[in-house]
């Protein structure tokens, strides 16, 4: 029984109701009119019935790229019930599986089709049968091999344990009346250093008349919980390093035609649609979880840092490419730090140093060892290094690690202030680094 009272079986019947309807009708989705801020919500399920250049557009504002939409088969495309693009910046490899739960018409398991190419697999994984029917129609159009479908429940997955490496998910585990469970099951089938990347709806707070419907619970409303409390569900499974990557948050105008649609059942029912939304404006959103299932056997405590050895080179190369760095660690193995469990390296970090300055770089953590503090554990043993060797100002380039870096005592600095010496460096002057931030801490 859900806190509002809806048994588990009533709500999976009636969102298995609205998404066998929303499918069924080529040309809308799930909601019937059409208030052209709602196309604005970003893709959300109760986004309803736009014309049709609209529903292309509908996927946009949710984050796709639109070449990458082009690509796609119509059908998809139009049939995106999603509310962001779980798989944007997601690290997804060639010859990686991934599960994607709630897949619908198919449109994120397309996406991550291209992305695993033919070693790869895709697992998409519905309750609804007339989306998973939908889905394989749109992936014979579209021509690809790597893709299945499995008829499922989210809560219970028909798939084996430590199977994928990495779950997807877009606009669906709010739907579902046992989070828990769901939250159990992604821990279950990922591999130890599988990834997840899942866009939901999360609310801070719900206007009681919109908790207490069952069409705004089918609508992606009712049943959306907390963004703290998603992290605490994740975490509580066993997964680590669970983070917000990004947020689409709803403003008063969107809310006010999403509320006033059939949706969310209140507006017909006299509520005052307006106020509503007024008091939920950006409290309301669409986030991006992303986070690791660590390696079982690895606590911080059983996880040595020392000094790279020359028969660590190989395990350093890899750990670079796994996190996309520039991997001409050379004549600087004699810097670097190496993060040890069992022997096998899992972490790194490298400087290279010119007088008192000196460039913090190649700073990784293989997924299954994220989570575990090891990332400060490398930066901190590699301070006491450089300020025994005399370096008193350490520089870095980052794209990921801002906020870490910020809690470490770096800040950003322009990159004109960067010393000569350092701006020379082949990491500081190599294109993969042009976007990134330069960064500085004072060491003395
Ligand atoms: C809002 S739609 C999102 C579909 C798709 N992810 C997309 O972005 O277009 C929700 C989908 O999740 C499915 N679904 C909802 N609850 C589920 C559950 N507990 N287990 C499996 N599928 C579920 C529905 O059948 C529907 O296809």
């Amino acid at each position: 029984m859900t806190e509002q009272g809806f048994s588990e079986r009533e709500i999976k019947e009636a969102v298995r109701q609205r998404y066998a309807g929303a499918i069924a009708r080529p040309a809308s989705s799930c909601c019937g009119s059409t208030p052209s801020s709602l196309v604005q919500i970003g893709g959300s399920c109760c986004a309803p019935a736009p014309a049709e250049s609209a529903k292309g557009k509908l996927a946009e504002v949710a984050g796709y790229d639109a070449a990458e939409l082009r690509r796609l088969p119509a059908d998809a495309v139009q049939n995106s019930f999603g509310c962001g693009n779980p798989l944007a910046f997601a690290g997804v490899k060639p010859g990686q599986t991934v599960l994607d739960i709630g897949s619908g018409a198919g449109i994120d398991c397309l996406i991550a089709a291209a992305r695993v190419g033919p070693p790869g697999r895709v697992i998409g994984l519905d309750m609804t049968p007339e989306m998973i029917e939908r889905a394989r129609q749109n992936v014979k159009e579209a021509g690809a091999a790597n893709v299945e479908f499995r008829l499922g429940e989210a809560e219970r997955m028909p798939v084996a344990d430590a199977a994928v490496d990495w779950v997807i998910s877009n606009c669906v585990i709010n739907l579902s009346p046992d989070k828990p469970a769901v939250f159990r099951e992604i821990a279950r089938v990922l591999r130890p250093g599988g990834g997840i990347s899942i866009s939901d709806i999360v609310a801070e707070e719900l206007p009681p008349v919109i908790q207490a419907s069952r069409d705004a619970w089918t609508g992606c409303l009712a049943g959306a919980i907390s963004e703290a409390e998603y992290v605490k569900g994740l975490e509580a499974a066993g997964l680590r390093g669970v983070r917000v990557a990004s947020r689409i948050v709803y403003e008063a105008g969107q809310l006010r035609g999403l509320f006033a649609s059939s949706c969310c059942g209140v507006g017909d029912a006299g509520a005052d649609v307006g106020a509503l939304a007024a008091a939920a404006a950006g409290k309301i959103w669409s986030a991006k979880f992303e986070g690791v299932k660590p390696h079982p056997a690895a606590t911080g405590a059983e996880v040595v840092v020392d000094a790279a050895r020359p028969e660590d080179l190989p395990a350093i190369h890899a750990l670079l490419r796994e996190g996309d760095l520039p991997a001409d660690v050379g004549q600087l193995l004699g810097s670097f730090l190496v993060a040890r469990h069992q022997g096998r390296p899992v972490g790194c970090i490298g400087m290279e140093a010119h007088g008192a300055d000196a460039l913090f770089r190649s700073l990784a953590v293989t997924p299954a060892y994220r989570g575990l503090g090891l990332a400060a554990r490398l930066h901190d043993a590699l301070v006491e290094r450089a300020r025994a060797r005399g370096v008193r100002r350490a520089y870095l380039l980052t794209k990921t690690i801002e906020p870490l870096a910020a809690r470490w005592g770096f800040a950003a600095i322009d990159r004109a202030q960067v010393p000569p010496a350092i701006q020379a460096t082949t990491e500081f002057a190599g294109a993969c680094c042009a976007s990134a931030a330069a960064m500085r801490r004072e060491l003395a």
